[in-house]
């Protein structure tokens, strides 16, 4: 890449990056769906400002994409406090984790991002972090080594994982306020479409945000990432208006399906159903079949393959359903011998 072309890529990263700060929504007002969670959250966050206490810990999980992040940064909005954030990876030793709190003002919320990530030492030093507001560490080596008892302001750890499955209990156990995170409603997409393309300046047609909504996996990341690249051709197409058959075509292109699927997605149901006679099949012995990590599929691809009703978990393994079957324009009962 010569200089030019650096420059002005960074240039695009940036607009890019501004443009999802811009997406995101700053209050809970704002925040589309989630209502019983925006509910709780509201009640929650009026009693600690009444009491002018720092809000207790929130873990959020639920699959890639739902908006942990955009609603963290809601509620230190909505409690008038900065936010830190991070992720789990990133503390690599307890002295990181020190630093950050460090840095911390009282009320302050500290967002750990991937927090199942965190390594066992500083996930054993944020228990008392968390509980009682104070960390432990030793300076010095050798002989003249010492602990040191260092107090914290009061803060509000919010953590966020798309596996609560994996959190050891001690850490689960400290989060007072807990929330799953669901798929959005296809007409909930359909207000984060609308919204979002007043903010890129783009018209589209309630058809078309319909249609954008349906393919877009009930995950808000996916229906922004979508309507991204269909603005672009309808752009370049010289459609004054986003409809809902330049949607259509443009997913198409994208080989993004009426359902959403991706070519992962439908990868994964047809092994189930040419190799396995439609299953049970193990997680490992399919991961391997279509050359994905088994932790990607159990993240990302199957939980919404479960929700939309394509795929059941039982004890021997995954199972395509007779739904997904048909979306796929197979006959069910032909292929399973059963006719
Ligand atoms: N409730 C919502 N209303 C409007 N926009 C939303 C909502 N939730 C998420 N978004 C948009 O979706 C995108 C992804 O959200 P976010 O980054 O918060 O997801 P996430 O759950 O943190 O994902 P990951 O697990 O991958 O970190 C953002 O661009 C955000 O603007
Ligand atoms: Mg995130």
């Amino acid at each position: 890449m010569d200089d030019d072309q650096v420059m002005s890529s960074r240039a695009s990263d940036e607009q890019e990056a501004s443009l999802e700060l811009s997406l995101r929504p700053h209050l809970l007002s704002e925040y589309v769906g989630q209502q019983k969670i925006k509910h709780e959250l509201s009640v929650y966050i009026k009693a600690a400002g009444e009491r002018q206490e720092a809000l207790d810990h929130v873990l959020l999980y639920g699959p890639p994409g739902l908006g942990k992040t955009t609603l963290a940064m809601v509620i230190a909005n909505e409690m008038h406090v900065h936010i830190k954030t991070t992720s789990g990876p990133a503390i690599e030793k307890p002295g990181d984790l020190v630093a950050l709190l460090n840095e911390l003002e009282p009320g302050d919320v500290l967002f750990i991002d991937e927090i199942h990530r965190l390594p066992k030492i500083v996930e054993e030093m944020l228990y008392s972090a968390m509980e009682d507001f104070f960390v432990d560490i030793v300076v010095g080596q050798g002989p003249t080594a010492h602990p040191i008892h260092f107090p914290l302001p009061p803060f509000t750890l919010i953590g966020a994982t798309t596996r609560a499955g994996v959190l050891s209990a001690p850490l689960r156990d400290r989060f007072g306020i807990v929330e799953h995170m669901d798929y959005y409603q296809t007409t909930e997409l359909e207000q984060i479409v609308k919204r979002s393309s007043r903010i890129f300046n783009a018209a589209i047609e309630p058809a078309g945000a319909h249609e954008l909504a349906l393919r877009s996996r009930g995950t808000p990341r996916i229906a922004n990432r979508l309507l991204k690249r269909v603005r672009d051709f309808a752009q370049v197409g010289g459609h004054e208006a986003i409809d809902q058959a330049i949607v259509a075509s443009a997913l198409d292109l994208l080989r993004v399906d009426s359902r959403g699927l991706d070519e992962v997605d439908n990868k994964l149901l047809m092994t189930i159903i040419n190799f396995y006679q439609g299953g049970p099949v193990g997680l490992n012995t399919l991961a391997a079949n279509i050359g994905e990590e088994a932790n990607t599929i159990a993240e990302m691809y199957e939980p919404y393959l479960l929700q939309i009703g394509f795929l059941n978990r039982t004890p021997r393994g995954r199972v395509a359903t007779p739904a997904a079957y048909e979306h796929l324009g197979l006959d069910y009962y032909e292929l399973r011998g059963e006719k």
